[in-house]
């Protein structure tokens, strides 16, 4: 069997946010405690909606700013970027020529992203789940912590390693590569692990401040539908206390916040900042009006926030400190990957 491994990246692209905390960093600050994990900040990724980048570099040393401050530690778990490793490009070209042009166009991100005017989206934009796929594959990872809006793609990720495992099987068992994979019922010899994702907890997918319609996004152009990292105890009340609402109080059940979208993401954003379920907020809750419940919501999210922002902005002044974290991080990744490839080339017969 694989042995467990945990990966998972975040883009270069704009500010973080509470749901990239929520939905994922916080995540991995929990999985380091027991697991073997890959933290990378996934560089060649963010050019393939919008090719030029101001600050691509500062943008790098922000992401992993973040990782760190939320308590990731870079010396018994391995942070770096994805460009530093060559080989996420290579098995991401060899996984081009395994996955099927009517998967990627299946791809609700890409669908959302391309627009209207798909015939002029990058053509990485389509491969974009190909190049996650090798992010996840390369290290053979088994469990990858993601939002819910990632579900799509790791089910792509396990379909490429299935086709693979099955187009290559009686070479895989030559070359003495196979790891036995328990498929359902079957038993099937394969070289990568069919990754498992962890979506789990009350803020898998945490909405707009603005529009419960809508998740909560780095390009989303109302700052106010976002609760940034780096934003101040002043900005987190401002925006909590503009969130929109409707006008009832608080249900005292979970089935009450069905068809209620903002109250819905606002409780659901209190539960797993306070490490609650929802049903234990509305206990403490139900009934109270909105004027009641943003400002405890306002002052939970301060108090969870303000230590990691703060320790972002200490980490933020020492760029080589960051530098030098991710070059030892590539450095450790790499030589995971090398062995991969060698690997995948004996059984790919090149
Ligand atoms: P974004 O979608 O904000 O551009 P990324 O694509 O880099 O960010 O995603 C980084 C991680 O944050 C992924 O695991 C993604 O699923 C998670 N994530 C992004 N937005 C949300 C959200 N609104 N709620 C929960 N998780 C999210
Ligand atoms: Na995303």
């Amino acid at each position: 069997d694989f042995a467990p491994r945990v990966f998972s990246g975040v883009q270069p692209t704009g500010n973080l946010h509470l749901g990239n905390y929520l939905g994922a960093i916080r995540k991995f600050v929990a999985l380091q405690e027991s697991q073997d994990c890959l933290y990378c900040v996934v560089d060649l990724h963010s050019i393939t909606a919008q090719l030029v980048h101001d600050d691509l570099k500062g943008q790098i040393r922000s992401i992993t700013a973040a990782f760190l401050a939320a308590g990731i530690d870079p010396k018994r778990h391995i942070v770096f970027n994805q460009s530093r490793v060559a080989a996420h490009a290579e098995l991401a070209w060899i996984f081009n020529c395994v996955a099927r042009i009517g998967w990627m166009n299946r791809m609700t991100q890409f669908k959302e992203k391309a627009g209207k005017d798909r015939e002029n989206a990058s053509l990485g934009l389509l491969a974009y789940p190909s190049l996650m796929a090798a992010d996840i594959l390369l290290y053979r990872a088994t469990h990858v912590p993601v939002g819910d809006d990632q579900k799509q793609h790791l089910e792509l990720t396990r379909d490429i390693a299935i086709k693979f495992n099955n187009d290559f099987s009686p070479r895989i068992a030559a070359a003495g590569l196979g790891t036995p994979i328990q498929m359902g019922e079957e038993t099937v010899n394969g070289y990568f692990p069919i990754t498992e994702p962890l979506i789990e907890g009350e803020a898998t997918r945490v909405m707009s401040l603005k529009d419960g319609a809508k998740k909560m996004s780095k390009s989303d152009p109302s700052d106010l539908s976002r609760i940034n990292l780096t934003d101040d105890a002043e900005q987190i009340a401002r925006k909590i206390k503009k969130a929109k609402t409707d006008p009832d109080a608080l249900p005292s059940e979970v089935k009450g916040l069905e068809g209620r979208a903002e109250a819905d993401n606002l409780v659901g954003i209190f539960a797993a900042l306070a490490g609650q379920s929802k049903a234990a907020v509305l206990k403490d809750f139900g009934g109270k009006p909105f004027s009641e419940f943003k400002p405890a919501l306002a002052e939970l999210a301060v108090t969870v926030l303000e230590p990691i922002t703060a320790e972002m902005r200490r980490l933020t002044d020492d760029p080589a400190h960051i530098d030098a974290v991710l070059k030892d991080g590539g450095e450790r990744a790499g030589a995971i990957a090398e062995k991969t490839m060698r690997d995948v080339k004996e059984i790919v017969g090149f």
